[in-house]
């Protein structure tokens, strides 16, 4: 896109100075806007694009300096510089005209040269002042979108599109003025789940993204060992090699090209395509810094998962350790993290308490690790003294799992998973609420799972008599062990806890 002439108002009361300045300007390829009185003077520069006021000072009704003083008082326009020219050469008009915020003066007759000097070199600060305040819009915008990605960043629910949702519709919709957007943005990914490609627009104010077929566009994918490049390109200098595959698509639409800003690594390149305006590397600056962004929060969160997974399976691990003196109870710690998982959520507890408990219930029983596996795998009834030894193995499980935050959970179900609510367990014989509520839940599902299930003291037993120990008592274990609320919710999910047992007894 060609860059915009100059627009330079001249104001002066005597139409005679004005072609002076017209002759002078136009020819050296400035526009020429042209005011005889400082009122209208003042409408021209609140309703156009003006770049640079030539100021005559002596004006009936406003005269130059309330003019310069009143384009300088309005924040808009206070950038625009203001040349006043005066026959005058006494020294109070310049201070007068100081006061008033003008930047630079001239006098009447003017001098040709002079003139074109001044003119030259005011534009040329305005233009620097324009990229100043340009680039200070994009940072505080590039600052608003990281604060929304930081805000939305969920390490272990990423989503890369998503993010990549956020970016662009900052990029679309949320950049200060309509120049400073482009109207297509097109996203193309190359990773595990194989290369897609998307192009955005903006339609009725909303960014819609759509996916475009493969075989539309083909970007040359960098190679493993190429550094990303990040481009900018107006007019002429559009068509590179990498460049081309997306004008070709975009053409294919019956669309042109104006000007691209890029980001092409490897495995992902954004095309941000079509501003209102030719676009500079602080667009090419703003596009890196948003895509760096979420390629470091995607790694990021690539690590907390693979981390979050190591802590599962070494939760895993240990449970299953603690399981080596007791008797073969197949999945009997999964299985339990699930009915709690259920249980959980019907009783009304939050989701993130539910997955919580579905991995830290599997660690209830780690405390029997330190009781002898001749009492565990023992056929008959316990002794007085043996059964003393099997009550410890809450207090060894809280023992062994400390107090580390991460392990809170699983360490107050270990110590509480054999209270009752009627105050009648053990180790502490709690009460009702006292007893926490991972502990509730667990010991419904800890003595469904075991009543399922053959032990060396006892048969398996189906379902339905297991749902009747539970829920109407057998002597040994009776309703009045058990918090009403999760009693409830284990009736409620019967069906679903059958069916994990059903799915999972190995
Ligand atoms: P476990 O075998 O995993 O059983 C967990 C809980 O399920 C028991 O906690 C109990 O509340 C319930 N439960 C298990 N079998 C039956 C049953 O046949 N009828 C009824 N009504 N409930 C049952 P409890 O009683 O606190 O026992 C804790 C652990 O002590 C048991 O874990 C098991 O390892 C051991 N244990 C308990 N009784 C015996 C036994 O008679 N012989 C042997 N060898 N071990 C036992
Ligand atoms: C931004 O990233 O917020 C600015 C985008 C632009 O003006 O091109
Ligand atoms: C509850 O009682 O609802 C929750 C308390 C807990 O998580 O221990
Ligand atoms: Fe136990």
């Amino acid at each position: 896109m060609e860059a915009a002439k100059p627009r330079i108002l001249c104001v002066d009361d005597e139409p005679f100075n004005l072609d002076l300045l017209e002759a002078l300007l136009v020819p050296r390829n400035y526009e020429v806007i042209r005011s005889t009185n400082g009122r209208d003077a003042l409408l021209l520069v609140a309703s156009q694009k003006v770049d640079l006021v030539l100021l005559d000072v002596m004006m009936p009704e406003l005269d130059g300096f309330e003019v310069c003083r009143r384009i300088k008082e309005n924040e808009q326009h206070r950038s625009i510089p203001v040349v006043m020219i005066t026959a005058l050469t006494a020294k109070g008009d310049r201070v007068a005209g100081i006061e008033a915020g003008a930047d630079d003066f001239m006098s009447k007759p003017i001098e040709p040269t002079e003139v074109l000097a001044r003119v030259r070199m005011l534009l040329k600060v305005k233009g620097l002042d324009d990229r100043l305040r340009h680039a200070y819009t994009h940072i505080n915008h590039l600052t608003t979108c990281g604060e929304q990605i930081a805000k939305a960043f969920d390490p272990l629910h990423f989503d890369f599109l998503e993010n990549m949702d956020i970016i662009v519709r900052q990029l679309m919709l949320v950049a200060a003025t309509e120049a400073e957007r482009p109207g297509l943005v097109i996203v193309g990914v190359s990773d595990v789940d194989g290369p897609r490609q998307y192009r955005y627009e903006v339609d009725g104010g909303v960014v819609r993204r759509e996916a475009l077929r493969s075989d539309s566009l083909h970007c040359p994918a960098r190679k493993e060992d190429h550094e990303p490049v990040t481009t900018f390109s107006n007019g002429n200098g559009l068509e590179t090699s990498d460049n081309q595959p997306v004008i070709k698509a975009i053409e294919s639409l019956g669309r042109t090209v104006h000007n691209i800003v890029s980001y092409h690594s490897n495995e992902l390149y954004v095309y941000a395509l079509n501003y209102d305006r030719d676009v500079t590397a602080h667009d090419a600056a703003a596009l890196k810094a948003l895509v760096v962004q979420t390629l470091f929060l995607r790694s990021l969160s690539g690590q907390v998962r693979d981390t979050e997974n190591a802590f599962d399976y070494m939760v895993h691990a240990l449970a299953r350790a603690a399981e080596a003196n007791d008797e073969d109870t197949g999945d009997h710690i999964i299985r339990v993290g699930e009915y709690c998982a259920v249980i959980a959520r019907a009783i009304g507890m939050p989701d993130s308490f539910s997955s919580l408990i579905r991995l830290q219930a599997s660690m209830h029983d780690v405390g029997k690790i330190h009781i002898h596996p001749d009492i565990l795998r023992k056929s008959g009834k316990l002794t007085p003294e043996e059964w003393g030894v099997v009550r410890q193995h809450p207090l060894i499980g809280g023992r062994i799992l400390g107090d580390h935050v991460r392990l809170g959970l699983a360490s107050e179900i270990a110590l509480s998973h054999h209270e009752r609510w009627d105050g009648s367990g053990y180790p502490h014989g709690l009460r009702g609420e006292r007893i926490p509520m991972g502990g509730r839940i667990m010991t419904i599902a800890d003595q469904y799972d075991a009543l399922r299930n053959m032990r060396a003291y006892k048969p398996a037993f189906d379902h339905e008599t297991t749902c009747r120990i539970i829920t109407e008592g057998d002597g040994r274990t009776m309703p009045q062990h058990f918090d009403p609320r999760v009693l409830q919710a284990f009736r409620e999910t019967a069906p679903q806890l059958e069916e994990i047992y059903e799915k999972m007894k190995g």
